[in-house]
Order: C-alpha cells, then structure tokens, then sequence
C-alpha cells in the first residue's frame, strides 16, 4: 500500500492514548466476566477484546472508561443513539406498568404502532414479532400461503413454491431465512434448506426474466444490500421485478429490517421507487434497541390469514411497542430524515477525499448513512485499528468496512470520525509498508488480495 497521510497517524489521536489502549487491554484480560464468555458462550462471534459498558448519544463507553465514536450503530439498530432521554423515559414509565400481557389481549400500543407503520409504509397491515430473521419467515410462510391453491391439499408439495433471492444477499439465521440467504457460508453448513430457492444475478433483469415463472411464490430482496456491502437494488431491477411479480401472482417482499426506518433518508428504501412491494420487513431500530420485528402486508396478503395460521408470545408486547411509538415520534419530531440526508452527503464527500488520498479504496458506496468503504485490501487490520483509537466500524464481505452511525449523528461527529478514519488508514497503511520491508511473505500475502 502507498499515499500515507504526511502526518503521522497517531498525532490526531491523543483522546484515545496509549495509556488507555494498555488499560483497556489488560481490564479485558483481567476481566472475568470475559473469561465466562470464552468459556460459556457458543463460539459464534469474533469479539473485540473489550467489554462495553454503556452509551450516551454516539459514544459508548468500554469497562476501563475508554470513550469510543460509535459509528456501527450496534449494526443499524441504535438509531438514536444511547440513552436517549425520552426512550429512557418511556422504558421506565412502561416497565413499570406491563412489560408483558400476551397476544390474547389488545394493549394499549400495539394498534397505534401498526396505523403509524402502515401510514409510514403505504402498506395496509401489520404483524409484530421479535427479530429480523423471524419477519422474513413469517413473510415467506405469507408468500407459501397465498400461493396455495384449492387443488394444494394441506401436506402436499404445491405447485407455487419457489422463491427467488438475490446473490450476495443476507436475510437471517432462521432456517427460511438462511434458505434465501446466498452467502455460501452462512447457508451451506446446513443445508438442505428451504425447497425451492433460486437465486437470481444481483440486478441482472435478464437473469430475472429467465427464472421467474408462475411456480415462483415469492421474490426476496434487500432494497440495499447491507451485510453484503451496501449494494442499492436498480430501479430497472425493482420495477421488473415489480411487474413480474404481479404477472405471476407472486408476492414482492422487500427486506428494510437494515435499509429501513429511515437509514437512507425515507421512511423505506423502496420509496425512492414508484411501486410498492406485496411485504415489507423490518426490526433493527423499529424499537430504538430493544427486540423488535414487523411484517407489513397489503389488505390482499392479510384477507388469506385467518387466527391461528401464524403467531408468536413475546412480539408485540406494550412495553416495545410503546417504545417504538416514541421512536417513531422522535424521528419526526428531530427532523431526522433530513439529518440522515445532509449528514449523509457530508460523510459520503469526506470518505471519496480519503479515497482519493489512499489508493486502497477502491470504491465508496453510500445511501443516507449507510456506507460501505471498498478496500482492494483485508479490512479487519482497519477494524482492530479502528477500535484501539476509539472508533467502532465494522467489516464486511472481508474487503468493506461498513459504516452506520445512529441517524442523529451530528455535523461535529461525522468530522471528528473523518479524522478518526483517516488516521486509521494512514497506521494500517504505515504498518503494512513497515510489515513489507521486512516481511516479504506478508507483504505477498497483501498483495494477493486487491
Ligand atoms: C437485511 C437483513 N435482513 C435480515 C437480518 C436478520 O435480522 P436479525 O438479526 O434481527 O434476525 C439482517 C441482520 O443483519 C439484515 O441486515
């Protein structure tokens, strides 16, 4: 790598010291409740050797007191951020009245959530449930379900069954959900799958044509690709797949659980288009942190639901619900749509003058704050180094670090992450130099992988 920054990276970064990188590496080593995760949890993340403590707008704070700039988002989840004074009121006031009553009962938020999501949304009907990967179960027993015809007897294998999906897509660890995911190695460990998937060329529409028929029931896709990197679907690639989907009666179902809620500047990605999809998914941010997830279905979906199809205890209960009504409420009343454009943009030009200044980026993606930072190189140096000086990033796909930062990310912040970032590349890149000089092996090593 070449084009390192002329000032030595590790000037700008006197807030996050030496001396608080030592103290929050020996705290993690000494910290055992570190030490009960390596021994107790099943082994299915990578962790950064620090415990996190807590957060306040978009910092967050690791046990030894090392202040980091939170530009992850708890992956697109803390949209606004930590501890938000009127979250954290409404979590009080509802904890203390019901967390929980069941779904054999109204309660007092759950029907408010739904008229405001389908006001949002233009869609007609909802469904709570708890997490991302359970809405697009659901969402694909709704695309099984009303694909059944009369001749279908119940048990049998229906004509209608397919689902199509996009490369590069990721929509969940549930079994549906892993079925429709194409990234081999999340999905290939346990296949077989769902029956019937097929994946199509990520916005390839000749592809799309050759493979759609009226055995499809359904089509899945991310209206920004997020896990894979952030890839926008084309308005050519919607709106065929639109029209196709009508014309084979199969249901469109739009996965927003990362690009909704306002991520990218609207409510929904998908209304940057002109058509709407049959299902909407969403969950990350919906309850500012806290689990939850929602279907969202037009009025012809809904009419094939009858109680008893489908269902779930926790989703949709008062406290999260209530929770999101006032996340909602604080997304319009802070403008913050508005904020994720003008925010966005900034960040979108800082990020193509850092690429112009390190010939390792090779490209810089972004809708709203949603980016991705395509590197010709390994990212996860960038991601250790991040972390060390203060900044939470994350990578994706092993060459994108994806950024999310929570939607009220101030003016200030996206500048101090700039410098953050630069600094960062300029020590990744000064030590991969440095590792060339003297170790050929490695310099090789990340030479292959541009
Ligand atoms: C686009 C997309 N779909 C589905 C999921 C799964 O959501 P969850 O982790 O809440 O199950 C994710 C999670 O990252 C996602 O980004």
């Amino acid at each position: 790598m070449r084009n390192a920054p002329k000032k030595p990276a590790g000037s700008l970064s006197a807030h996050f010291s030496q001396r608080g990188r030592m103290k929050t590496l020996a705290a993690a080593k000494s910290d055992s409740r570190v030490d009960d995760a390596e021994k107790f949890l099943l082994p299915t993340y990578k962790r950064q050797p620090f415990v996190l403590e807590r957060g306040r707008g978009c910092y967050v704070y690791d046990a030894a007191g090392k202040k980091y700039l939170d530009f992850l988002g708890g992956i697109a989840v803390n949209a606004l951020g930590h501890g938000h004074p009127r979250i954290v009121k409404v979590i009080r006031r509802e904890a203390a009245r019901a967390i929980h009553f069941s779904n054999l009962y109204h309660n007092a938020y759950q029907g408010p959530l739904a008229r405001k999501l389908a006001e949002c949304s233009g869609l007609d009907r909802v469904f709570f449930c708890n997490s991302g990967t359970e809405a697009i179960d659901g969402a694909m027993k709704l695309a099984r379900l009303c694909a059944r015809r009369p001749q279908d007897a119940a048990g049998q294998f229906p004509g209608k069954h397919r689902f199509l999906a996009l490369e590069n897509s990721f929509h969940g660890r549930t079994y549906g959900a892993i079925s429709v995911t194409a990234t081999e190695k999340y999905r290939l460990p346990f296949a077989p799958g769902v029956p019937g998937v097929e994946f199509v060329r990520f916005n390839d529409v000749a592809d799309l044509e050759s493979k759609f028929d009226d055995s499809v029931c359904g089509i899945l896709l991310e209206t920004v690709q997020g896990e894979g990197g952030i890839y926008p679907v084309s308005e050519l690639f919607w709106n065929r797949a639109r029209a196709l989907a009508t014309q084979h009666a199969a249901l469109m179902i739009a996965d927003e659980i990362q690009c909704g809620l306002g991520r990218t500047g609207r409510y929904f990605a998908y209304q940057r288009f002109a058509s709407k999809p049959d299902i909407a998914v969403i969950a990350k941010p919906l309850a500012a942190g806290l689990p939850l997830g929602a279907i969202l279905a037009t009025n012809k979906v809904a009419s094939y639901i009858s109680p008893g199809l489908h269902g779930t205890t926790f989703g949709g209960g008062p406290l999260v619900c209530a929770t999101a009504l006032e996340c909602l409420r604080i997304i319009e009343d802070e403008k913050l749509l508005e904020n994720v454009r003008s925010r966005g943009e900034e960040l979108k030009a800082g990020l193509q003058g850092l690429a112009a200044k390190f010939d390792f980026i090779r490209e810089v993606r972004a809708e709203g704050l949603m980016l991705g930072v395509h590197l010709s190189v390994e990212g996860a140096p960038f991601v250790a180094e991040a972390a060390k000086r203060g900044l939470l990033i994350n990578c994706t796909h092993d060459h994108i670090l994806r950024l999310l930062p929570p939607l009220v990310v101030t003016r200030a912040q996206i500048r101090g992450f700039l410098k953050l970032f630069s600094a960062v590349l300029g020590a990744v890149s000064e030590k991969s130099a440095a590792a060339e000089t003297s170790t050929p092996v490695t310099s090789k090593k990340y030479a292959t992988a541009r």
